[in-house]
């Protein structure tokens, strides 16, 4: 698909200023990778245009919330953040107050903007019109991924799609993000060269479908093999069942620089509750994928996403979710309890599920996820791993690190992110696994 590219025109705002006169901004970012690479493009937007990144809301002249829409509790953190600005406003320490990303791009974007008194909302598509808001004389920016990623990171993100053609009943992505666009072939290579040749030594690939990605003939298994001959260490997320290949599994088992972890949501066991959402595949199908990668893949981790209390899900329907966690053996799982979003088909359905009746599935699911996660780990205890350091050590010394399996390891060594260290897993959790001193 091509992209569309938009002029915003030249002019030029009064922006805030501080008493130093540098102008200051606060971003703050909720929700998911996606809107973490969107607030660093953001980031360099306001960097452009003369302004200091600030911490602290208290210390900016203009704050920029980049909001997530995907579930409810979202929209009440961001209204209890808008509440507090709307104090330090008028008291005049915050000056003006800007909201993007997917609550911007929602209905209920014009009655937060009324109540709150927010001087700029801005939806996914249309970030690029943040540049005129914090008076960047010309900005030309296209809305498609052609967006580069952060540069000058050990670890950096690349989008290589935007989008979703699915429509899956309780998903507010597809009016937020809009269809599919996938980005060019030589634009993705393009990037993670550059990437490469600069500082970065894992590239991520992001989007809500990667592997329904497809190009110019080409699909998402070509772009990764490419993408894995150029990157020293890459990973892709978030895929979707429909889309998955058997030989992207086999991919990830075969080449070296891969990471082996496969996030696949699957969201329910059940077929009545999988058709109801729209998913577009049966549990028995999704069954299949996992025993391919676990075949091609043996050494690799699992994780997936679910929801429980979809409006009509019935016990025999979580009873069906909880067999496939067994079946699956997942290594870990983000559970939600289903959230109406305004604007989706679920929100109208009827079937609502009583509040304690979806604790109680949660909790049955968070616990059969965790007794199978916590038995896979302790399988690696004693095991001699390369580990690439994520974040930094905090005060108690330990870094975190992710092994070539993907898991994620607590590691004593004041080694830089961006760097390897070799140890061995000395125990295990069922969230990470622990390991011993480097022994480089
Ligand atoms: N309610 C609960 N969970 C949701 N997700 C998306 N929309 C909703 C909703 N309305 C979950 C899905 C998706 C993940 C990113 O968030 O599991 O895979
Ligand atoms: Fe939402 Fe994912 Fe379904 Fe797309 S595939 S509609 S992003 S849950």
């Amino acid at each position: 698909m091509s992209s569309t590219t938009r002029t915003i025109p030249l002019m030029r705002k009064p922006a805030a200023r501080t008493a130093s006169g540098t102008k200051t901004a606060c971003i703050r970012t909720f929700g998911c990778q996606m809107n973490v690479h969107d607030s660093d493009r953001i980031r360099r937007m306001i960097q452009d245009a003369g302004y200091a990144e600030v911490q602290r809301y208290e210390d900016a002249d203009l704050v920029i919330l980049n909001t997530c829409y995907v579930r409810e509790n979202a929209v009440d953190r961001v209204k209890g953040h808008l509440g507090e600005l709307g104090r330090l406003r008028r008291e005049g320490r915050v000056k003006r107050v800007a909201l993007t990303g997917c609550i911007g791009a929602a209905e209920e974007s014009a009655t937060l903007q009324r109540t709150y008194d927010i001087d700029l909302v801005l939806g996914t598509h249309n970030t690029y019109e943040l540049a005129e808001f914090v008076g960047l004389p010309t900005m030309r920016e296209t809305y498609t991924p052609e967006l580069p990623g952060t540069e000058g990171e050990h670890s950096t993100f690349v989008t290589i799609m935007t989008g979703c053609n699915y429509q899956c009943s309780y998903c507010i992505v597809p009016t937020v993000r809009g269809r599919m666009i996938c980005r060019p072939m030589g634009s993705v290579i393009g990037e993670v060269e550059r990437l490469v040749a600069g500082s970065t030594g894992y590239v991520t690939l992001l989007g809500q479908t990667v592997d329904a990605w497809r190009h110019e003939g080409k699909r998402f298994c070509d772009l990764l093999e490419a993408v894995s001959e150029s990157a020293p260490r890459v990973w892709f997320t978030t895929s979707h069942p429909s889309n998955m290949e058997d030989r992207t599994l086999r991919a990830m088992g075969e080449r070296d620089t891969i990471v082996k972890r496969l996030h696949l949501p699957v969201q329910s066991g059940s077929d009545r509750m999988l058709k109801v959402m729209h998913r577009g595949y049966k549990a028995e199908r999704y069954r299949r994928k996992i025993e391919v990668f676990r075949e091609a893949v043996p050494d690799g981790t699992l994780s997936t996403d679910i929801i429980v209390g979809h409006p009509g899900e019935t016990e025999e329907d979580h009873e069906q979710t909880l067999e496939l966690v067994e079946d699956c053996s997942f290594d870990s799982a983000y559970i939600f309890k289903f959230s109406p979003r305004r604007g989706t088909e679920a929100a109208t359905l009827p079937g609502a599920v009583p509040d304690a009746v979806v604790q109680r599935r949660f909790l049955e699911v968070l616990r059969q996820i965790e007794q199978n996660a916590f038995r896979r780990n302790r399988r690696k205890v004693g095991d001699v791993e390369e580990i690439y350091i994520r974040h930094g050590s905090a005060e108690d010394g330990k870094a975190i690190g992710e092994t070539w399996s993907g898991h994620a390891v607590h590691v004593n060594t004041d080694v830089a992110p961006g760097n390897y260290v070799r140890a061995r897993i000395e125990s295990a959790g069922p969230h990470v696994l622990y390991a011993g001193e480097p022994s480089r």
